[in-house]
Parts: structure tokens; sequence; C-alpha cells
């Protein structure tokens, strides 16, 4: 696997490989955090894959993709606002992640504009404010508009927002006839813990961290909503500006201070790398105290004619560059290690740590991702942490990435307890105690309890009742949830039965008039009888989708004969396993599925209960007319020519065919195309009419 070697060992072909892989992680993971405001990777992590694409792109200067993600700042825009172009671009910063990483750039500096190694250099210093930048444009003193970066070239329009911004003036005094002003909205950490407290009471959408919570509150279609959001603003940058304002960074700073903008009080000049690191250290000691988040520190040289002459590269500037903080860590004592069991019945194992502050915030718990990962491998099996698992009782590095789940990255064994045993992670739901199963290539167990799982059941009921299931009038998401916290429908046979025992429990909930109450059970009542398929697929059986809930019942047209089938097929040499597995498109994986499912007695006992309720309608047989092909089994191979696989299966279902996928002694015609292969050898041992294509439509007359 190219993307575990370092970059140094990579082929060229591995390395085009690894380009494309990175290519497409980076644009989701950058659509993901500035457009949908829900980052799907932590900005560690991302500055990491980043980083490694831009070291393969250097040594592999030729395979360079026209969609880098080294050419790219943020993501393409959503469709809500007005957009504006900018009239000089938003760029991004290069990224220094130590110490060395800044004495090089100071070293390329120097060289790029012709100094000593001791001429006079002087840079700012700022924090790196994590939230989202803005440009304000001024003309004539007056804010005309508040834009955010968007891809850089154009952004979205979010004047109104902006305006409800207190830390953004709407006019200033003093200031060229045209100054764009550029900084970043954000939110105050205690801000964003009384919103996330309030959204959590009002059942709204609760935010990964502060700069979700800033973007999410900025980019509102309603300006009111903004307006009621504690977002504030620290200018830092300029776009277009009609005359000069100062001759240095620090000078501008000032100036934005007249103009009455925030600027963050960090900021230092320095003289020197010394000085600069020196400030890097002090801004980090007190980053837990700020108030705010931040990632780093920006340092952009001071004086603006050397800025002007280092310029930019494709989407950065030479004359800054953000030094990155590392992800925050610190070390704590494994106090238990419980399983949750999410809706889907992934089961999860959490770290119970004794609590620790990382980066300001307590933490007590911590992901450990699923059974390999304790167990120190990835999920293809390589080792992570050289290989050393995690046990209850050992002290362990925990880190925050930007992100809010806290994780644990290193274990150290010296410390271990004697006696301390490996985890062993339960076969078993804890929530149900149904079997919990780790399919091949999942990387997490899950429980196959289904609706007998409390930790699933609301889910599955929702499924149930869904649209390409039961699909029960005046029964949704919203309701499932009221009756199941009352004990009212546990299980999708209660649904049946709820006219008959909570008629009078309902009348007396709020919304639940005479009129809504008899549609209700009107709707209910008009799903008592129900097709085979529709019937199926409101199970939910993992794997058993749509498509496949209709192939078993167009195959086996009861649901007495399914039940039958799916008994006998507990042994995997029945005549039984065998015929499901013929069905063309049902595999091993979901043959398990169902197997599992109608065998295990908790699960059955639902099932039935929910059966004894209904009316299941067969799937009658298409009427085939005299169609010569009704009731035969038959399998196609090999390349056809006159019809897609699709065509060629809907046509032999029309007319009353069965289409299966392997051959055996049942199988009544082998349609051969040109390259067929195995199957026309067993068909031809096995004495099956094999017929070509053209024969086969004579046949079926067409
Ligand atoms: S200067 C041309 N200064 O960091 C460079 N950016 O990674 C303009 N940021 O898009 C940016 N604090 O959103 C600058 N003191 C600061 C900053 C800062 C935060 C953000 C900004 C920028 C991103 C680049």
């Amino acid at each position: 696997m190219p993307e575990n070697k370092s970059v140094s060992e990579l082929t060229k072909q591995e390395a085009a490989q690894e380009l494309e892989r990175l290519a497409a992680l980076l644009k989701t993971a950058n659509t993901a955090y500035h457009q949908d405001d829900a980052p799907e990777i932590s900005d560690a992590e991302y500055d990491r894959q980043k980083r490694r694409n831009l070291e393969i792109e250097t040594l592999f200067p030729a395979l360079k993709r026209k969609d880098s993600p080294t050419d790219q700042v943020g993501a393409p825009l959503g469709e809500t606002f007005s957009k504006i172009r900018h009239s000089v671009r938003m760029l991004s910063l290069g990224n220094a992640f130590d110490d060395q990483d800044v004495v090089d750039f100071d070293t390329s500096i120097r060289k790029f504009l012709g100094l000593e190694g001791d001429a006079p250099l002087a840079y700012t210093a700022e924090p790196k404010i994590d939230g989202l930048s803005l440009a304000l444009r001024f003309e004539n003193g007056r804010l005309v508009h508040a834009v955010t970066r968007g891809d850089g070239q154009v952004g979205e329009n979010v004047t109104k927002n902006a305006m409800t911004i207190p830390d953004i003036p709407h006019t200033i005094s003093g200031a060229p006839s045209v100054l764009e002003v550029r900084g970043e909205v954000y939110m105050a950490t205690e801000d964003f813990t009384k919103l996330n407290a309030q959204q959590t009471a009002s059942g709204s959408k609760v935010f990964a961290n502060p700069r979700n919570a800033a973007a999410g509150s900025l980019r509102q279609l309603d300006a009111s909503v903004t307006a009621s959001r504690p977002l504030r603003f620290f200018a830092y940058a300029w776009g277009e500006i009609s005359e000069p304002i100062s001759d240095t960074q620090t000078g501008v700073l000032e100036k934005f201070k007249e103009f009455g903008f925030s600027v963050n009080s960090r900021t230092n000049t320095c003289q020197n790398v010394d000085q600069i690191l020196a400030h890097y250290r002090a801004i980090s000691d007190d980053r837990s105290e700020l108030g705010y988040d931040i990632d780093g520190v920006v340092y952009k040289v001071d004086r603006l004619d050397y800025q002007e002459k280092l310029g930019f590269r494709s989407t950065t500037p030479r004359w800054a560059i953000a030094h990155k903080f590392p992800a925050e860590k610190a070390w704590t004592r494994l106090e238990a290690i419980d399983i949750q069991v999410g809706r889907t019945g992934a089961l999860s194992p959490v770290a119970r740590l004794a609590p620790i502050t990382v980066g300001g915030v307590v933490v007590s718990n911590a992901t450990l991702h699923n059974e390999d990962y304790i167990a120190g491998r990835d999920s293809k099996g390589n080792l992570i942490r050289d290989g050393r698992d995690i046990r209850v009782g050992d002290w362990v590095e925990i880190y925050r990435a930007g992100d809010v789940i806290p994780k644990i990255s290193d274990v150290d064994v010296s410390k271990r307890e004697d006696g301390a045993q490996p985890f062993k992670f339960p076969s078993r739901c804890p929530v149900c105690n149904s079997i919990a199963l780790r399919e091949d290539g999942d990387s997490v167990a899950r429980c196959t309890g289904g609706f007998v799982c409390d930790a699933q059941a609301v889910e599955r009921l929702k499924h149930f009742v869904g649209r390409s299931a039961f699909d029960i009038d005046g029964l949704g998401d919203k309701q499932i949830e009221q009756f199941f916290e009352r004990g009212w429908i546990k299980k999708p046979g209660d649904i049946f039965r709820f006219a008959a025992q909570h008629a009078q429990d309902l009348s007396k909930l709020d919304g639940y008039g005479d009129k809504s109450i008899d549609n209700l059970f009107t709707g209910i009542e008009e799903r008592r009888t129900i097709p085979l398929n529709r019937f199926l697929f409101g199970l939910g059986i993992r794997h058993l989708g749509e498509t496949s809930s209709a192939l078993l019942a167009r195959f086996f047209s009861s649901w007495d004969r399914i039940k039958e089938v799916l008994g006998a097929a507990q042994d995997e040499n029945s005549a039984e396993y065998a015929e499901l597995l013929s069905i063309d498109g049902v595999g091993e994986v979901m043959a398990r599925a169902l197997i599992d499912t109608f065998n295990d007695s908790q699960q059955r006992a639902v099932i039935d209960d929910l059966a004894d309720q209904l009316t299941i309608e067969d799937i009658a047989q298409v009427d085939h007319g005299d169609s010569d092909v009704a009731g035969k089994i038959v399998v196609f191979t090999g390349t056809l020519e006159q019809m897609t696989r699709a065509e060629a299966k809907a046509g032999a279902e029309a007319r009353g065919a069965k289409v299966s996928g392997s051959v055996s002694k049942k199988t009544d015609y082998v349609i051969a195309g040109p390259g067929a292969g195995s199957k026309a050898k067993k068909a031809e041992e096995l004495g099956v009419t094999i017929v070509s294509e053209a024969e086969w439509l004579d046949l079926i007359g067409r």
C-alpha cells in the first residue's frame, strides 16, 4: 500500500497513485470543512496529508496534477449567498511545524532580498486565530460589503450578517477612499460553550468547535440569527487600498486600531528569529488562557516594501508563514474501557480516563476507535504504536487536534502494572446481549440484535415506517421517537396493536385530536396488508436493501417459503443454502445476515410477532402468458452482444424465468456469450442445456 510508505520509498507509479488519493482526500476534507462546516479529519491530519502531497510533488514534479491540492485555497462555494469577486485574491499561508522551518523561512527571505545574515529584518508575530477570514470593503469610510474567502478568488456576500458583529464598524474616518480590511471572525471559547448548551437545550445542532460555530453562525440566511450569535472580529491584513496608510505591518495594525477595529493584543514586532521563537513559546504557554482558539503564530515581514518585493507563490505569500502548534497532548491513566453501542449497532470502545487538562479542556473520555486500534493494529493489519496494545490501567497519551473528541496516541508500557491483561473485546452486545459480529473487511463489530437492542430499536423503527418499507401515513421519525420514549412502540408488532392499546393515551398527548388519531390509525390499518418485498425490507436486516428484498420476494414468492428456506439454510451443506446463493444478487455475506437474523430466537420472536399481525402478500408470479421460460432457472454467462446484463435479466424475469448466478443441476438454461468460461463448462458437465444469445431471444419470442 503506497499510503503506508514514506515518500522517499515510493516508485513513480506509486507516487502517481498517492497523488491521486491525496487529491481526492483533501478535496473531500476541504468541502467538509469550508462548505459544510463539519470537518471530517483533524486539522493536524489535514496538514500532515497536505505536506505529504507537497513532498511527493517535490520529488516527482512531473506527476503534479492539474487539480493539485497545493494550488487550492478553501473550497468550492455553496449556493446560498450571492458571490463577489475579490479585487485582490485572498490567500492562504504556508506552514512551519518546527523551529528549523522558521529558521529556513528567515534564511530564504534574506536570500531573496539579498540581505546578509546579520542585516536587520523585522517581523510581526501574531496569534493565528482559528476562525474564518472575512474581507470588509470600505468606500469613502462606509462599509459596502463583507465577503468570505470562498475559493480565494470569489467569496460569499455576507454583508448583512457581518454588520451584526459588534467588532465590525459600519463607518470609519480618516481612511483612504477605498480600503479593504481583512481579518478573522471567531467565537470566544466561553461564548461557544454557552451557545452549544443553548443548542442542546433547544434540540438544535451542536457545533464541533468554536471555528465551526463561527462559520455556521456567519453563514446564516437570516441575519437576525447571526445577530444572536456572539461573533467577534480581529483585523490583521488588507486587500485593495487606494493609498498606503503605513510602510510597515506594525504601522498598519496601529491604523486599524485608530479606525476602530480590534487588533490582537498579543501581536509583537520582533527583530530576529530568536525573538520570534520566544514570542511563539510565550503565546503557546498562555494558549489555554487566551479565551479563544488559536492554532499557531503567524510571522510577517514587517517592512511593506520588502513584502512587495517578496510577492507571492501560487497560493501563499513569500513574506509570511504560519508556525503551527503541535496537537495538544498529555499523559494520564486509563481507568476503564467501556463499549458503547451506536444507533447502527456498531460497538465503539471508549476510554475512561483519570481527568486531565489538555489544551485548557478537562478530558475524561477518549475514543479508542475499534478492537484493532486497542490491539495495536490498523484496519489493514499494519502495526500502529509499534504494535503496543492498550490495557486497562495503562498510562496513555491523549491528544486533541482541533476537534472535540480526544484521541489516544500512545501508551507507556514501561509503566504497565504486572498482571495487566490484554483487553478482550466483547463478543456480545453490552446492551442486549445479542451476538456482536465483525464481518470481513469491516473495522467494527456490530450488534446483531436489531429491534431487540434498545440502542438500535428507535432507528430500526424509523426505518420500518420509512418510505420504501411500510410507509405509514402519520407515523414518521418524530412520532416514533415520541412513542418509543413513552414505551408505547418498542417493536414493529406494537404498531399494529397501537390502536387497541394506546388510543386513550394518545388522546391525552398534545397535538392529537380525534381527527389526527383517526388518520394515524387508518394509516396503520392500511398497511396491515403488505407486499412481501416491503415486509422484508422493513425488517432492516443488514445488507438487505430494497432491491435485494424485491429479489428475494420474487424468487421465493411467499413468506412461508422464505421462513422454511432460511430455517433450513442454517446448515451450509443444505440444498436451501445452495438455493439461496444461487440467486443472482445474493452473496454469502447477505445470506449469512439473513440466516443469522432468522435463527436468532430473540429476533425471530420480534419478526414472528410482527408477521402475526399482518397479511403478507405473496409476490404473485407475473402473468407470463404462454411464455416458454416461465418458472425456468436460467444463468447468463460470457459477453452478451444484443443487450446489457440488466436488460437480459429484466427480460427473463418479465417472462417468469428465475435468473441465477451459478449453475447447478436445477438450472434449465445457460445462455452463453463469447468468452463464457467455467459456468458453461459446468453446464456441460451437468448436462444443462446451453444456448446462444440469439437462441435465447428466439425462445422468449423477441
Ligand atoms: S494573514 C496573505 N494573519 O489563517 C495572508 N491570517 O492559513 C493573509 N489567520 O486565511 C493571512 N490569523 O483565515 C493572517 N494573524 C493572522 C491570521 C490569519 C488567522 C487565518 C486566515 C488565513 C489562514 C491561513
